[in-house]
């Protein structure tokens, strides 16, 4: 597949086949993400596959539904348009399913430069900036094998790095879960972003 090909077919996927991905296609995947430019040129990212079902069912209960929780999701409800709300409503109750029965479920993590909570700058960001240009590659070299994933953002990453060992100094960037599409995956209509509504030359 042509890399543009790969960019128009990467879409999010939350439903799957129960079919293993060959680790040749996982390994040359996480190799196009250690690929990725790096604000400090160390690219200081790290993967965790986890493969046993007692840690998938220990990651979600990292993810407890609590009010907070709750809130933010009615608050990303209201005003929100309507494919978007297309979009949440197939998404909010597999979160949990992906999460223990996709074939692969791949952790990423980064060395942060400045703790999320302390950054003031969004160059104190540069860090998770870093390590999502690493996610865009995997997820891209995926897409060009026909496997595709999401990115789940947990809420409570202190939890996440327990369950899994990872060491403190250590983030947890995005779970993945990934594999081959289920026939009857559903995918929510793409927002159509057009370039002529978006660019502005010279001056917005
Ligand atoms: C930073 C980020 C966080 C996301 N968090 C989640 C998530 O927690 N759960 C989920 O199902 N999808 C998540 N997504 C996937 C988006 O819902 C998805 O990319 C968007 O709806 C556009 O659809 P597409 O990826 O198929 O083009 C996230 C995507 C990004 C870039």
């Amino acid at each position: 597949m042509e890399l543009l090909d790969a960019i128009h077919q990467r879409r999010s996927v939350r439903d799957f086949a129960e079919k293993p991905v060959p680790f040749e296609i996982i390994k040359k995947s996480l190799e196009a993400g250690l690929k990725a430019p790096s604000y400090n040129h160390l690219r200081q990212w790290g993967f965790l596959l986890i493969r046993d079902p007692k840690m998938r069912l220990a990651l979600t209960r990292t993810e407890e539904m609590t009010e907070e929780v709750t809130e933010q999701l009615v608050q990303a409800f209201e005003g929100q348009d309507a494919l978007a709300k297309k979009m949440y409503l197939d998404a909010i109750p597999k979160q949990k399913k992906m999460i223990l029965t996709a074939p692969e479920l791949l952790v990423v993590v980064y060395r942060p430069k400045t703790q999320v909570s302390e950054s003031k700058r969004i160059y104190d960001l540069n860090c998770l900036a870093s390590v999502w240009c690493c996610i865009e590659n995997i997820l891209l070299a995926l897409a060009d094998s026909n496997v595709f994933g999401v990115t789940f953002i947990p809420k409570n990453t202190p939890a996440v790095k327990t369950v899994l060992s990872i060491p403190q100094e250590l983030e947890v960037a995005a779970i993945i879960p990934f594999g081959y599409r289920a026939p009857e995956a559903k995918e929510v209509e793409q927002k159509n972003a057009t370039l002529d509504a978006r660019l502005h030359i010279n001056m917005w």
